[in-house]
């Protein structure tokens, strides 16, 4: 008898992620069961003069991810440059993940999913609906807030202020 071979349910989450927040890893722990495999993406872009070098918001996520039960979920780190639907193609992902926190991310992720759509027609873009507690958490406010001499605890990572206080010295 032939063993149906098993395919593994790939997605990549990409991002900015200067800095990771619990937005994000509210995402990433919704995304758990729907998948055998995520790729958190970091994307390098060095045209926006981020807070964090795409090593360092690697490292970041990779010091924070045995905090969440992936069950049977891989979790890996990666970061990419060029096209997000290109990255997904080369891991063999099938899938793209994104958070939408409110009705204003809407129009934008559509926008996104759509072109990705056309460039990869085999890939769908997977919009997850983050915890309301999220719904207001970007990284540009918490890096916004923090140099301002606000409070972002419980927003982002402990570990992740840590990094963002050493910035800000
Ligand atoms: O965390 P962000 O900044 O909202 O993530 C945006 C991101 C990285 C997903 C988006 O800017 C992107 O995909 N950039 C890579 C270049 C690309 O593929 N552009 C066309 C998107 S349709």
């Amino acid at each position: 008898m032939k063993l149906k071979t098993e395919k593994i349910r790939r997605a990549i989450f990409p991002g900015s992620f200067d800095p990771l927040t619990n937005g994000h890893l509210d995402i990433i722990r919704r995304s758990l069961p729907l998948f055998d495999e995520i790729v958190i993406a970091v994307l390098n872009n060095p045209e926006k003069n981020p807070m964090f070098t795409v090593e360092e918001r690697c490292l970041m996520i990779e010091e924070v991810l045995p905090t969440i039960n992936g069950g049977d979920c891989c979790l890996v780190v990666d970061s990419f440059s060029g096209l997000t639907a290109d990255f997904a193609r080369r891991k063999g992902a099938t899938a793209i993940v994104r958070g939408i926190r409110a009705v204003a991310d809407y129009e934008y992720e559509l926008r996104m999913a759509l072109m990705n759509r056309r460039l990869q027609p085999g890939i769908e873009t997977v919009f997850l609906v983050a915890a309301e507690e999220f719904s207001y958490v970007s990284s540009s406010l918490m890096k916004q807030v923090f140099t301002l001499g606000g409070r972002v605890d419980g927003l982002v990572p402990a570990s992740v202020e840590a990094k963002m206080r050493d910035k800000t010295k």
